[in-house]
């Protein structure tokens, strides 16, 4: 039976994951934006390319949220993205009005879907959405560690010469400068990284996948990332429609797993029609579990002010 998936907010990140997601045939599309005309135009662009790109399914721009009705996924990139000396602390109260309004629309016309929520400060905004719906927690996931991972992929196969597709990494933690990346998890076709790379180019490495986010922001200067963003999306949808099981940094609710409870972070997920189906949990050493620790308490005060958020504006 044909998916259908909704994507609320229809800008750079939210049409090149549609972009994507139509590539892979995931399902048919809604794309929800409060601009009125531009997710149909965008909708419309996509439908007149299929014919070149052979995809057989459509998007369907819309303003109005009975569309997303009965969604099996529901996508949220709404709100504002981050401009040059903007922190995404700086977009908290912004995006929480935004994105709590989000989620009561999500609650009362797709009840049944997965969501994945893109919107930063990222495991802030998963948390508020979580809160909204009161889904199981395996149904409410925020997307970042996959950009993050494939940001340090990308880094690693660029400084060795070799395909990024033979690079595996896992990025852990908040979505920020505070995540955490592994090396000690990192691979080239199996062969650890620590074989390939010396310590002093590997902490480069780590220190610009932190900054990644912030890199590509300067450059830009009008926006941040999104094809990349757009690509991890894409990728996180499919495990889940396709049942695939792929293991893919997720932001999701830790209770109790890694010492951590009542917070959402990054770990190793399992993705699949169960949506967050099963964290792994790996035997972190010292240093990388106290800054996994770091990560946690970070997001935990971002949290708090979300729950003063949630009673200021009640
Ligand atoms: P953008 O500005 O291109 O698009 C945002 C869209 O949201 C706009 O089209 C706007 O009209 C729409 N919007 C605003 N309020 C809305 C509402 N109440 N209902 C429906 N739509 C609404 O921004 P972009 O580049 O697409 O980024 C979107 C968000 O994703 C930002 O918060 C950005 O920081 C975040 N982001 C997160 C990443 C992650 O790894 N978690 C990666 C990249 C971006
Ligand atoms: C990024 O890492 C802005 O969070 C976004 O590119």
């Amino acid at each position: 039976m044909r998916k259908k998936i909704s994507m609320i907010g229809a800008g750079h990140v939210g049409e090149h994951a549609v972009k994507e997601m139509l590539a892979r045939e995931l399902g048919d599309i809604v794309l929800l934006d409060i601009v009125e005309g531009m997710p149909q135009g965008k909708a419309l662009d996509m439908a007149e390319a299929a014919p070149l790109l052979g995809y057989s399914y459509f998007a369907k721009g819309s303003n109005n949220y009975e569309d997303i009705a009965d969604s099996d996924v529901v996508i949220v990139t709404a709100g504002l993205a981050r401009k040059p000396g903007m922190s995404r602390e700086d977009l908290l109260e912004k995006n929480f009005k935004i994105i709590r309004g989000i989620a009561e629309q999500i609650k009362k016309y797709a009840p049944n879907s997965y969501v994945i929520v893109v919107t930063n400060p990222l495991d802030a905004m998963v948390y508020t959405v979580y809160k909204v719906l009161g889904f199981e927690r395996n149904r409410v996931m925020g997307m970042a560690g996959a950009l993050d991972a494939t940001r340090f992929r990308a880094f690693i196969a660029m400084e060795l010469g070799v395909s990024p597709e033979d690079v595996q990494a896992m990025v852990m933690g908040t979505h920020g400068d505070l995540m955490v990346p592994l090396p000690r998890f990192a691979s080239v076709s199996g062969i650890p990284i620590t074989e390939l790379l010396d310590k002093e180019t590997i902490d480069r490495l780590v220190e610009r996948t932190r900054k990644g986010g912030g890199e590509i922001v300067s450059l830009l200067k009008t926006g941040s990332a999104y094809y990349a963003p757009g690509a991890a999306v894409a990728i996180m949808v499919e495990s889940i429609i396709k049942d695939k099981k792929r293991v893919i940094p997720t932001s999701v609710y830790l209770n109790g797993e890694y010492g951590i409870k009542d917070v959402f972070i990054g770990v190793p997920v399992v993705l699949g029609e169960g949506g967050a189906e099963k964290i792994i949990e790996l035997d972190l050493n010292d240093e990388e579990m106290a800054a996994l620790r770091t990560s946690a308490e970070h997001v935990k005060k971002l949290e708090e002010e979300v729950d003063e958020l949630f009673k200021k504006f009640a």
